[in-house]
């Protein structure tokens, strides 16, 4: 199919997608990228329950923020419209703006954010290096879901500030990875909702753990 639509284009546009090799995706069922959907918009992930990865993710936005500097946790409103909210006030802005996701499954991307400090490493244990080192428990089967963990451990993007809630708190005082740790925390909010729980059985097996991994 695929030589099929390169014998019918033009020979400028033909020698045009030869320049480019294919691009290696990762493999993906369709049952856990929809469960992943879900998650991305629910603000359940954030510690006072106001702000999903698509607050700053929005696709109306090219799944950027469209500010330059972003606001999370503290901000109301969407896209260039989203101001700090006067009634809680965040400690501080992003202090960088939302980077688009489009493409970051193709396996060419192994390293993340604007400075790189989470980077495929195969001389690490986990095979990844992060801003954390080795408190961040392996298993990731990529850069992009170890990314994922990082938003909701920050104050000013998801977690809220210490007096606020129960992860923030958890984040303050360095509990991370371990049982009852903000991970750990946020991952039984979503386990006790009956509909995740229902689809996380049917990709992971029914009553497997639900952790953040
Ligand atoms: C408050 C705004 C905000 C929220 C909420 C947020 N992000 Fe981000 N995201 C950012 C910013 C800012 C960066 C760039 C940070 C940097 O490079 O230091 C970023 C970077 C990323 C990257 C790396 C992109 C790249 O090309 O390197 C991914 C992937 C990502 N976010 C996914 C998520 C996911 C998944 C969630 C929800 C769990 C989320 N983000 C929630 C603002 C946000």
């Amino acid at each position: 199919m695929r030589w099929l639509i390169l014998a019918l284009l033009p020979l400028p546009a033909l020698a045009f997608a030869q320049q480019f090799p294919p691009v290696d995706w990762m493999t993906t069922d369709p049952a856990r990228v929809e469960l992943g959907q879900l998650l991305f918009y629910d603000p359940i992930l954030s510690g006072n329950r106001e702000v999903s990865c698509a607050t700053c993710h929005n696709p109306a936005q090219g799944t950027s923020d469209g500010l330059s500097l972003g606001l999370g946790d503290g901000g109301i409103g969407l896209g260039p419209e989203r101001r700090a909210d006067p009634a809680n006030l965040p400690e501080q802005r992003i202090p960088r703006n939302a980077p688009a996701l489009f493409n970051l499954g193709a396996a060419e991307f192994s390293v993340m954010f604007h400075d790189g400090r989470l980077e495929a490493d195969p001389t690490r244990p986990g095979g990844i290096r992060t801003p954390l080192g080795e408190d961040m428990v392996a298993g990731f089967t990529s850069v992009l879901a170890a990314q994922a963990m990082f938003p909701v451990l920050s104050g000013d993007e998801m977690a809220g500030h210490y007096s606020e809630n129960g992860i923030a708190q958890a984040v303050r005082m360095g509990f991370l990875s371990q049982p009852g740790g903000a991970w750990d925390r946020i991952a039984a909010r979503v386990a006790a909702i009956p509909e995740y729980r229902a689809r996380f059985d049917a990709v992971l097996g029914q009553g497997a753990e639900i952790r953040f991994t």
